[in-house]
């Protein structure tokens, strides 16, 4: 019997995701940090586990502290040993940490890429063929420019004999002139093809089933418009507070950390008209026609449809947390928010008039991630004497999967009595599988290049053109946020922004 591998000749019907993406190098720039250890290390087990690495891959870590290949391997075994989301096999991961090596650097320093260009070319000697390579940069946002530039300077940016991309991590930015300033140094080394900025909500099962759902039923689509909807509700509670992270934390706040990036993201697949094809191009053109529709806040109304919050002490699941002051390495007089809420306009022919709110906090009630969808109520109500609810559509992004439709229906027995009930679709319930992480996703994309799920340069500048005016008419202010209990559902003010009749849903 053959062990080759046969190409079905359906393949592209079928699925390119069937085949393991192409020979590749991976480059992950702060190698030894936070995000690397958590997310980045543990995806490329679990990618190795299932088999889905390429068949040659190898990893290289650069980061700043001096390290040998043995003692940055012992560092990616312990990170794959806390933080998979499998428990490892001992088989596949010694021999996952084997094609680990490590260059140590500073990121500004011509030394360290040097060294970086003889360890890929090494590689490239020993397998036998030029990898693609995959730079990913992990490192704090005030390098990104650096490491792109240094790139170009030392011959890495680019290569005739494979592709070379470069992924970059959030901020992209913490302003608009700051996005359009990065991108343009990112640009003057690199085509748009080879950057892959990253938005891991991007990569979350339940988010490209958003797009599955609207644009492959016939059910939705009809509706979704003024003329049916009365609201729609994108909200991203948080349980956790700022997990060792005050230093960038501070700085960001909630809107930079959440809203400018993962909540415009979710509010343009919600809103967004339907795609000619889901490549690259078409989608990132129709979420871009979506931000450039969101009405620019008017600094004289922001109270009229922003709120800005900060947690207090209080408790989050039965366990007494510090306010946000308290918590290590936040300065005393901070008035940075850890809650936001907004009301947007999407000035569409589609949209006009249906107001999209939108919330993140930490330290709430429990992490949730949900878009609701309310629909107006019917016209006339022949069944007298009953209030029914408005039809409601709720995507619930995490931690629970699932779609669910809040509908009336008969109580049985005499009488025409209603009451809401709910049509539910649960992802574990119907696939029978847990979802991958993000960042597996993510990462095979990039290593294919395939950049679907990640943001092109003029969708962050759009994303940081919305949030800008409310960043400026913050900054005017120096009143501390209005404050809520850890564990609560964030600030009574919130209810300020809503239109009549419209409630925010519990957290
Ligand atoms: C990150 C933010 O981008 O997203 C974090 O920096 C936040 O502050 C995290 O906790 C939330 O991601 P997820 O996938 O847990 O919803």
């Amino acid at each position: 019997m053959s062990t080759e591998t046969t190409i079905p000749d359906d393949a592209l019907a079928v699925g390119l995701d069937q085949l393991p993406p192409p020979s590749s190098v991976l480059v992950i720039f702060g190698a030894t940090g936070d995000l690397a250890r958590r997310k980045l290390l543990p995806a490329l087990y679990n990618l190795a586990h299932e088999g889905s690495l390429p068949e040659r891959f190898a990893l290289v870590g650069v980061a700043r502290t001096e390290n040998a290949d043995a003692a940055y391997r012992a560092e990616v075994r312990a990170a794959v040993e806390r933080f998979s989301r499998r428990p490892p096999d001992p088989t596949v991961l010694d021999a996952f940490v084997q094609n680990v090596g490590y260059v140590s650097g500073g990121f500004a320093e011509d030394d360290a890429y040097v060294a970086l260009a003889q360890r890929l070319d090494a590689l490239d000697q020993e397998v036998g063929q030029p990898l693609n390579r995959i730079f990913y940069l992990s490192t704090a946002p005030t390098f990104f420019g650096t490491i792109v530039e240094q790139l170009g300077k030392h011959g890495l940016s680019d290569r005739d004999e494979s592709d070379v991309r470069v992924v970059i991590e959030k901020p992209f930015g913490t302003t608009q002139d700051e996005a359009n300033e990065l991108n343009r140094r990112v640009l003057d080394v690199l085509r748009e093809e080879q950057v892959f900025r990253i938005d891991h909500y991007l990569g979350k099962e339940t988010v490209q089933n958003l797009l599955a759902l609207r644009f492959a039923n016939g059910l939705f689509e009809p509706i979704w418009n003024r003329n049916h909807i009365q609201s729609v509700q994108i909200t991203a509670g948080e349980s956790v507070g700022l997990e060792g992270r005050a230093g960038y934390y501070d700085h960001a706040g909630a809107l930079r950390d959440l809203v400018q990036n993962h909540l415009l993201q979710l509010l343009c697949h919600l809103a967004m008209e339907p795609p000619t094809a889901f490549s690259a191009d078409d989608l990132r053109t129709e979420k871009v026609k979506v931000l450039r529709a969101i009405s620019p806040i008017d600094p004289e109304r922001i109270e009229e449809v922003a709120v800005r919050g900060r947690y207090g002490p209080g408790a989050v699941g039965g366990e007494d947390v510090p306010g946000y002051t308290d918590e290590p390495d936040v300065p005393e007089d901070s008035t940075t928010e850890t809650f936001v809420a907004l009301r947007l306009d999407v000035q569409t022919w589609r949209w006009a008039g249906v107001p999209f709110y939108i919330r993140t906090g930490k330290r709430l009630r429990r992490k949730l991630t949900e878009i609701a969808v309310t629909l107006k109520p019917v016209p006339h109500m022949a069944f007298q004497g009953n209030a029914v609810e408005p039809n409601q559509i709720v995507f619930s992004i995490q931690p629970d999967e699932h779609v669910s439709i809040k509908m009336a229906a008969k109580v049985p027995g005499s009488g025409m009595h209603l009451r809401p009930v709910t049509l539910d679709f649960s992802y574990g319930t119907a696939f029978l599988s847990t979802s991958p992480e993000a960042y597996e996703r993510l990462i095979t994309d990039a290593m294919r290049g395939d950049a679907t799920l990640f943001t092109r340069a003029d969708e962050v500048e759009a994303q940081w053109a919305v949030m800008d005016p409310i960043l400026r008419a913050w900054e005017g202010s120096h009143a501390a946020p209005d404050e809520y209990p850890a564990g609560s559902d964030g600030p009574k003010t919130q209810r300020r922004i809503l239109m009549p009749g419209d409630r925010w849903r519990a957290i």
